[in-house]
Parts: structure tokens; sequence; C-alpha cells
């Protein structure tokens, strides 16, 4: 039974964001052991604590997130593992922790939920050593099927959630703000990411839990819950749950960039 939104976040990220998040870093985060790692806007961290695997005993995770209850999530589910901290904070003032100090920020599914984007990447620029890296997965534009679930299912917050909350830019600005900050790029590219629920009640409680609570369950009515669900009903009768494919329901992007070490180049 799940209590809080932040207890149902753990579990929705054990499943759709674990995957993805692990290919990310397998793929382009490519930490070593006895890195230090920053995980900016970690969540319940789960993918802090598999980052803490990959470093080893040598090497150091800190998890930092505004969501004081996802925090108590984080420290109380991974506090047997000895190189992971975390720490309530946000994008605006963890730079002023240990500057100059990692070998990567890392920042997975998080960008997107920081305004600001300017003083965000000015803020991520300040905390890597020289020589070191941001890694950073982020929405250019909300998925349909979430746009869609918060204007039609709680018609009251759905503006707030959409335009409010979530800050999503293009891939231009984001680009933008990350050269300006002086970093250099290496990779910036399009990922279809693996959104894939196994019940109504999945894709609800997930709805539920990454707004932290804020798409109010009780709203939901059947009439609504019908026009959200009735587009996408296939010829099996039942509605699509399985958004892997379908560029404009999955698509993210990825970026990878380097703070040049002064005599570097
Ligand atoms: C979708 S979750 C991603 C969590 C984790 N990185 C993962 O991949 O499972 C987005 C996280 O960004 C955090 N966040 C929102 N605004 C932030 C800010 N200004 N600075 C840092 N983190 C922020 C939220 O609290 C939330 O936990």
């Amino acid at each position: 039974m799940q209590r809080s939104p932040a207890e149902g976040y753990q579990q929705a990220s054990l499943s759709e964001q674990k995957v993805d998040g692990e290919d990310f870093i397998q793929t382009d985060v490519c930490p070593k052991a006895g890195d230090v790692i920053l995980d900016l806007g970690c969540g319940t961290g789960e993918l802090s604590a598999y980052l803490a695997e990959l470093v080893g005993p040598r090497g150091k995770v800190i998890g930092v997130d505004p969501d004081k209850e996802r925090i108590r999530v984080a420290k109380e589910s991974h506090s047997q593992i000895e190189n992971l901290s975390f720490t309530e904070g946000s994008a605006s003032s963890f730079f002023r922790m240990d500057s100059n100090s990692y070998d990567i920020v890392f920042c997975n599914a998080a960008l997107h939920w920081m305004p600001e984007k300017q003083q965000v990447f000015n803020s991520m620029f300040s905390s890597p050593k020289a020589g070191g890296k941001i890694a950073v997965n982020y929405l250019d534009r909300l998925p349909q099927f979430e746009f869609n679930a918060y204007m039609l299912l709680n018609p009251g917050n759905g503006e707030r959630i959409c335009h409010e909350m979530y800050q999503c830019e293009s891939k231009t600005k984001i680009e933008h703000y990350c050269l300006s900050s002086g970093f250099q790029i290496v990779k910036h590219y399009e990922f279809c990411v693996s959104f894939v629920f196994n019940s109504i009640d999945g894709l609800l409680k997930w709805h539920w839990s990454v707004t932290h609570g804020v798409l109010d369950l009780s709203l939901v009515t059947e009439e609504r819950l019908k026009k959200y669900l009735s587009p996408s009903v296939g010829e099996n009768g039942k509605p699509c749950l399985d958004f892997r494919g379908i560029k404009e329901e999955s698509t993210v992007y990825r970026l990878i960039a380097v703070k040049q070490a002064e005599n570097a180049g």
C-alpha cells in the first residue's frame, strides 16, 4: 500500500525511470571507480544507488532534491550504502556546496522541472572539476499521454501542472544555455524511453506520483477517465498503455558536455 506520492514515485521509478536511467548511465555517463558524482534532482535515489555501486568504495555520490519527502524515502531506503548521501536542496542552491569538486554532475529527468535554466547551467558549470562533465536527460515537451492526463483528468490542476510545474524547453534553447555557461557539448541526441504501464491503475498512480500528488486522483471520474483513454482504445477494446516507439509519447534528449581543463586545447 503506497502512503505518499514519494513512496509511489519510488515504485514507479523502479520500473519506468530506472531501466532508461541505467541505460543512459551505461551508454553515456560511464562512471569510473573513484569518481565523485552529484545527482541533481535525485528523487528517491534509485539511480544514485546504482551510481554509487559503479564508483565503488573509493568514489562517492551525493543526491540532491528539493522534495523533502523524496529525500526522506531516499535516505531510509539506501542507508546501508556507505558511499552515498542525500541532501535536500535545489538547482539554485547546490552549487554553493563544493564547487569544482565533482567528476560528473548527473541530472536524470529533472531539468524539465527547473525554471531559469541559464542559471541552472551556470551553477552546473561551477560544480565539476576542470575536465569533468555533465550528463543530462530531459524532456523538450510533455509527452501527449501526460499532457492529456493532466488536462482531461484534472481540468482544475492541468494548467498548473503542464505550464507551471513542468518547465520544458526546446533542444535549441537547452543547447544555447549549455554553451553559454561555458561547457563544450560532446553529444546531444534524441532517445525513445520505455514508458509502459501494466494497468490503468498503474498509469494513474504514475501520473499522481510524478506530479508529487498534485494530480488529484479523487477528481478522476469515470467520465473523465473514459474521455482520456478512449482515443487510444485499440481493436482489442483496450486502451494503449505501452508508449514505446511512439515518437510524440516517448522522446527525450540526452546531453553530455564537458568543462574543459584550462590548459586543454
Ligand atoms: C522525474 S523526477 C527524477 C528523479 C530521478 N532523477 C530519477 O531519474 O528517478 C524529477 C526530480 O526533479 C526534482 N526537482 C524539481 N525541481 C528541482 C530543482 N529546482 N532542483 C533540483 N531538483 C529538482 C523533483 O523534486 C523530482 O524529484
